[in-house]
Protein backbone atom coordinates (compact mmCIF):
# COMPACT_ATOMS: atom_id res chain seq x y z
CA UNK A 1 0.00 0.00 0.00
CA UNK A 2 1.31 3.57 -1.01
CA UNK A 3 1.10 6.01 1.57
CA UNK A 4 -0.33 8.94 0.45
CA UNK A 5 2.48 10.88 -0.09
CA UNK A 6 4.18 7.71 -2.30
CA UNK A 7 1.06 8.38 -3.88
CA UNK A 8 1.27 11.92 -4.67
CA UNK A 9 5.17 11.44 -5.52
CA UNK A 10 3.84 8.88 -8.13
CA UNK A 11 1.54 11.42 -9.53
CA UNK A 12 4.26 13.77 -10.48
CA UNK A 13 6.43 11.40 -11.86
CA UNK A 14 3.24 11.22 -14.45
CA UNK A 15 2.90 14.80 -14.12
CA UNK A 16 6.69 15.39 -15.01
CA UNK A 17 5.83 13.34 -18.54
CA UNK A 18 2.89 15.12 -19.25
CA UNK A 19 5.08 18.03 -19.02
CA UNK A 20 7.49 16.94 -21.05
CA UNK A 21 4.46 15.69 -23.93
CA UNK A 22 3.39 19.32 -23.50
CA UNK A 23 6.46 20.67 -24.17
CA UNK A 24 6.77 18.10 -27.25
CA UNK A 25 3.70 19.76 -28.69
CA UNK A 26 4.82 23.38 -28.14
CA UNK A 27 8.23 22.23 -30.34
CA UNK A 28 5.78 21.16 -33.00
CA UNK A 29 3.71 24.29 -32.84
CA UNK A 30 6.65 26.83 -33.08
CA UNK A 31 8.81 24.66 -35.77
CA UNK A 32 5.63 24.72 -38.05
CA UNK A 33 5.58 28.17 -38.30
CA UNK A 34 9.26 28.01 -39.21
CA UNK A 35 10.97 28.71 -35.77
CA UNK A 36 13.67 26.07 -35.53
CA UNK A 37 15.24 27.48 -32.60
CA UNK A 38 12.57 27.82 -30.55
CA UNK A 39 11.50 24.51 -31.17
CA UNK A 40 14.45 22.99 -30.09
CA UNK A 41 14.53 25.09 -26.85
CA UNK A 42 11.12 23.13 -26.62
CA UNK A 43 12.46 19.55 -27.58
CA UNK A 44 15.55 20.84 -25.13
CA UNK A 45 12.96 21.54 -22.57
CA UNK A 46 10.87 18.21 -22.76
CA UNK A 47 14.06 16.12 -22.37
CA UNK A 48 14.58 17.75 -19.07
CA UNK A 49 10.99 16.95 -17.94
CA UNK A 50 11.19 13.25 -18.93
CA UNK A 51 15.15 13.30 -16.55
CA UNK A 52 12.83 14.91 -13.88
CA UNK A 53 10.36 11.63 -14.44
CA UNK A 54 13.30 9.41 -14.46
CA UNK A 55 14.47 10.85 -11.13
CA UNK A 56 11.24 10.37 -9.15
CA UNK A 57 10.90 7.19 -10.41
CA UNK A 58 14.56 6.01 -9.22
CA UNK A 59 13.43 7.76 -6.23
CA UNK A 60 10.29 5.11 -6.06
CA UNK A 61 12.48 2.18 -7.08
CA UNK A 62 15.32 3.13 -4.47
CA UNK A 63 12.81 2.81 -1.46
CA UNK A 64 11.33 -0.05 -3.14
CA UNK A 65 7.21 1.26 -4.98
CA UNK A 66 6.83 -0.28 -7.54
CA UNK A 67 5.79 3.45 -10.02
CA UNK A 68 2.61 3.56 -11.72
CA UNK A 69 2.06 4.79 -15.09
CA UNK A 70 -1.15 6.93 -15.81
CA UNK A 71 -2.74 7.80 -19.06
CA UNK A 72 -1.40 10.50 -20.41
CA UNK A 73 -3.62 13.40 -21.82
CA UNK A 74 -3.28 14.80 -25.59
CA UNK A 75 -1.57 18.40 -25.37
CA UNK A 76 -3.18 21.36 -26.57
CA UNK A 77 -2.33 21.92 -30.44
CA UNK A 78 -2.25 25.79 -30.53
CA UNK A 79 -0.86 28.30 -28.62
CA UNK A 80 -1.21 31.64 -29.82
CA UNK A 81 1.65 34.18 -30.27
CA UNK A 82 4.84 33.35 -29.84
CA UNK A 83 4.63 35.34 -26.63
CA UNK A 84 1.51 33.99 -25.45
CA UNK A 85 3.10 30.12 -26.39
CA UNK A 86 6.20 31.30 -23.66
CA UNK A 87 3.11 32.24 -20.65
CA UNK A 88 1.39 29.17 -21.15
CA UNK A 89 4.84 27.48 -20.61
CA UNK A 90 5.74 29.95 -17.69
CA UNK A 91 2.09 28.95 -16.43
CA UNK A 92 2.57 25.05 -16.26
CA UNK A 93 5.65 25.71 -14.80
CA UNK A 94 3.82 28.06 -11.67
CA UNK A 95 1.66 25.03 -11.72
CA UNK A 96 4.41 22.07 -11.28
CA UNK A 97 5.99 24.46 -8.69
CA UNK A 98 2.77 24.36 -7.00
CA UNK A 99 2.39 20.52 -7.31
CA UNK A 100 6.46 19.99 -5.80
CA UNK A 101 5.61 22.79 -2.57
CA UNK A 102 2.60 20.42 -1.74
CA UNK A 103 4.65 17.09 -2.14
CA UNK A 104 6.60 18.57 -0.27
CA UNK A 105 3.96 19.93 2.45
CA UNK A 106 3.40 16.34 2.54
CA UNK A 107 6.70 15.15 3.12
CA UNK A 108 7.01 17.60 6.34
CA UNK A 109 3.73 15.84 7.62
CA UNK A 110 4.38 12.76 7.21
CA UNK A 111 8.25 13.40 8.33
CA UNK A 112 9.60 11.39 5.28
CA UNK A 113 13.42 12.67 5.25
CA UNK A 114 14.13 10.97 2.46
CA UNK A 115 11.35 12.48 0.38
CA UNK A 116 12.25 15.85 1.65
CA UNK A 117 15.79 15.66 0.44
CA UNK A 118 14.67 14.53 -3.40
CA UNK A 119 11.92 17.15 -3.15
CA UNK A 120 14.36 20.08 -2.21
CA UNK A 121 16.21 19.24 -5.10
CA UNK A 122 12.90 20.03 -7.33
CA UNK A 123 12.09 22.84 -4.92
CA UNK A 124 15.34 25.00 -6.25
CA UNK A 125 14.42 22.92 -9.98
CA UNK A 126 11.66 24.87 -10.11
CA UNK A 127 13.45 28.68 -9.28
CA UNK A 128 15.87 28.07 -12.08
CA UNK A 129 12.59 26.98 -14.49
CA UNK A 130 10.42 29.70 -13.87
CA UNK A 131 13.20 32.38 -14.05
CA UNK A 132 14.29 30.57 -17.47
CA UNK A 133 10.72 31.15 -18.88
CA UNK A 134 10.46 34.64 -17.90
CA UNK A 135 13.32 35.50 -19.13
CA UNK A 136 12.50 34.77 -22.25
CA UNK A 137 9.07 36.42 -22.07
CA UNK A 138 10.53 39.71 -21.34
CA UNK A 139 12.70 39.23 -24.26
CA UNK A 140 9.57 38.70 -26.29
CA UNK A 141 8.03 41.28 -24.82
CA UNK A 142 9.98 43.70 -26.19
CA UNK A 143 10.50 42.52 -29.74
CA UNK A 144 6.88 42.54 -29.59
CA UNK A 145 6.29 39.60 -32.28
CA UNK A 146 8.47 41.40 -34.94
CA UNK A 147 9.91 39.06 -37.48
CA UNK A 148 12.92 41.00 -37.62
CA UNK A 149 13.42 40.20 -33.75
CA UNK A 150 11.90 36.99 -33.76
CA UNK A 151 14.50 35.36 -36.05
CA UNK A 152 17.48 37.36 -34.32
CA UNK A 153 15.94 35.64 -30.79
CA UNK A 154 15.21 31.95 -32.85
CA UNK A 155 18.65 31.60 -33.51
CA UNK A 156 19.80 32.57 -29.64
CA UNK A 157 17.29 30.30 -28.46
CA UNK A 158 18.76 27.62 -31.25
CA UNK A 159 22.26 27.49 -29.17
CA UNK A 160 20.62 26.44 -25.64
FE1 LIG B 1 9.89 19.20 -14.36
FE1 LIG C 1 9.86 22.20 -16.00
Amino acid sequence: MMSKLIKAINEQYNFEIESGYIYISMAHYVKDKGMDGFAHFFYKQAEEEFEHAEKFREFLFDIDEKPVLAEIPKPQEEFGNFTETFKTALEHEKEVTKRIHELYDLAIEENDHRAKSVLQWFVDEQVEEEDTFRGIIERLERINESWAGLYIYDGELGQR
